[in-house]
């Protein structure tokens, strides 16, 4: 099996904002703001500076990547093109297909990182070496 997915299926997609005074509300619900049902919700906080996460590629696996807190760098990457996304706001995230190499970096203090995934967690699904990635793309 083999993937074809490019950078340009990468998506930031903005979510509902609900600004109030008394704190602002947003949400989002599976095949409606993201593309696909939602199997598991991690995420990843308490990052020591400096340090990145991620690095690595998935073989079926899509995914939602926020910001809930605080800030950091999005790094996507096909095989061919490379790409950085900021992210510091709770209300939009980033839509991540299968197929793509990306990994979490430059971490604000206290920032938090949602992960919402399309699959349980299978450790099969991991492609962890860069070469074993660019044999699986098309
Ligand atoms: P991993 O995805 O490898 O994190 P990173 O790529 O940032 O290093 O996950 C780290 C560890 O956490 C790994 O040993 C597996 C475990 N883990 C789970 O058990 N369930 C999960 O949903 C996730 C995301 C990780």
């Amino acid at each position: 099996m083999k993937s074809s997915s490019r950078i340009g299926d990468v998506k930031l997609i903005n979510l509902p904002k609900f600004e109030d005074p008394r704190g602002n509300l947003s949400f989002l619900e599976e095949l409606k703001h993201i593309p696909f049902k939602i199997n598991r919700t991690y995420w990843i906080y308490d990052v020591p500076g400096g340090q990145v996460r991620g690095g690595h590629s998935f073989i079926v696996q899509e995914e939602f990547i926020i910001a809930i807190s605080g800030s950091f760098d999005l790094v996507v990457n096909d095989g061919k093109e490379s790409k950085t996304i900021s992210l510091n706001r709770s209300y939009h995230g980033v839509y991540i297909p299968a197929g793509i190499w990306r990994q979490m970096e430059n971490f604000s203090t206290n920032s938090v990182a949602v992960v919402v995934s399309s699959t349980q967690f299978d450790q099969n699904d991991y492609i962890r070496e860069y070469n074993d990635f660019l044999n699986f793309k098309i």
